[in-house]
């Protein structure tokens, strides 16, 4: 089972990466966790530009294709999705690979609700097929990039990934 992790922050010590690349790393056997890591490098969308699609936005299209399930953790702006992370949505509206695919969202702060909807709107109306929850949450805003390191480390942190990977793994089999 191969998942890919899309990060809605391009801050480059970003908590929310920080816990993909967590995922990634505690993820039982049979799953892989791929961390996106060229969010930074789209161009700002514009229908024009379909016609010849950019590479990098190629380059996102294919790794959709080609996994069976979507992690996503964004973080909350102005109460709602970052402009960069919308943006690589939008480049994804109008392609084949992102209707009917499973996303899972987790959360690197416990207190970004206006984003939580916002985005469960945007993946619905893009056909994605939503894992209905509950949602995986850690409390990593404002801390430093060790004390980051230590929660995520922590082994009933570590279990509860697991765990979570284990449950969307069951809901992208289960077709429902
Ligand atoms: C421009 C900007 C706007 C923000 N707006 C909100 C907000 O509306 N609500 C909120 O809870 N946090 C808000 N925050 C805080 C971020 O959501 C929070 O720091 C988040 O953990 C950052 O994620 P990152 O560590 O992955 O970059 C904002 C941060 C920035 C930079």
């Amino acid at each position: 089972m191969r998942f890919l992790a899309l990060s809605g922050s391009l801050r480059s010590a970003s908590t929310n990466t920080a816990l993909l690349h967590a995922f990634a790393n505690i993820a039982p056997e049979g799953i892989t966790v791929e961390v996106f890591d060229g969010m930074g490098d789209l161009p700002l969308f514009s229908p024009d530009l379909e016609a010849d699609t950019p590479d990098s936005v190629l380059r996102l299209a294919d790794k959709v294709a080609g996994c069976d399930g979507i992690l996503i953790a964004c973080p909350e702006y102005a109460h709602g999705i970052p402009g960069a992370f919308k943006n690589a949505l939008d480049w994804l509206v109008s392609r084949f690979e992102i209707p009917g695919k499973p996303v899972m969202l987790v959360h690197a702060s416990t207190r970004s609700a206006y984003l939580r909807d916002h985005l469960r709107e945007v993946l619905k109306t893009i056909s994605c097929r939503l894992f209905p929850g509950p949602d995986f949450e850690a409390h990593l805003i404002k801390k430093d990039p060790q004390q980051v390191r230590d929660i995520l480390a922590a082994p009933e942190m570590r279990a509860a990934m697991r765990s979570k990977l284990e449950e969307f793994e069951r809901f992208v089999l289960s077709g429902d």
